[in-house]
């Protein structure tokens, strides 16, 4: 285990097994239909690679960078487009792909801006949700772990661009996020 971590939160075999189950959900989903996968960069690139490996369906791929964070903890609840989607999405099934929701304000947004491009659908997956921390009202679709309002990283999630190849996730000691 990486020593700037306290413990593992989930390992590589549970996210593994639930990635597996998860990709099994959406296949029967967009049976006989050709989603747009979205990979939410950065955090959940990995996620995406992933998901979209354990899945039958045809699709296809593409990316958006959006932010809502500074380099701390806290959301600020603005959206800020840093890459937009190649794709033109009227008329088609979107799968967004996300590796945690925590206030919402991210998905709440970006959802609201694609349904305005008139998509036949946008589902949201997420590998990690925290209900407990929610602002706005945001439900995804589909989740493959619940957790805690703990500071997590690994398996794409950061802390200051750190951590993100770990293949478990991860608690951060507090004291790095402290500076202690
Ligand atoms: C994280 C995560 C979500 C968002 C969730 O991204 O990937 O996009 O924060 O927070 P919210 O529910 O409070 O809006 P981040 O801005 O840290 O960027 P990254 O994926 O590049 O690390």
């Amino acid at each position: 285990m990486h020593p700037d971590c306290e413990r593992i939160l989930l390992t590589e075999e549970q996210i593994k097994t639930r990635v597996r189950e998860v990709a099994a959900q959406l296949d029967k989903l967009y049976e006989g239909r050709k989603p747009v996968v979205v990979c939410i960069l950065k955090g959940s690139v990995v996620f995406f690679v992933d998901l979209i490996r354990a899945m039958q369906s045809p699709c296809e791929l593409d990316f958006m960078a959006v932010s809502s964070y500074g380099s701390g903890t806290r959301s600020t609840g603005e959206l800020l487009i840093k890459k937009d989607l190649a794709a033109n999405i009227e008329g088609r099934d979107v799968l967004i792909v996300e590796d945690i929701i925590d206030s919402g304000n991210t998905l709440y947004h970006l959802k609201k801006m694609l349904n305005r491009r008139r998509p036949a659908s946008v589902n949201i997956v997420t590998l990690l949700d925290k209900p407990s921390r929610r602002q706005v009202p945001m439900e995804p679709e589909y989740t493959c772990f619940e957790i805690e309002d703990e500071f997590v990283i690994g398996y794409g999630l950061d802390y200051a661009e750190d951590y993100r190849n770990l293949p478990y996730v991860g608690v951060l000691k507090r004291s790095i996020y402290e500076g202690k």
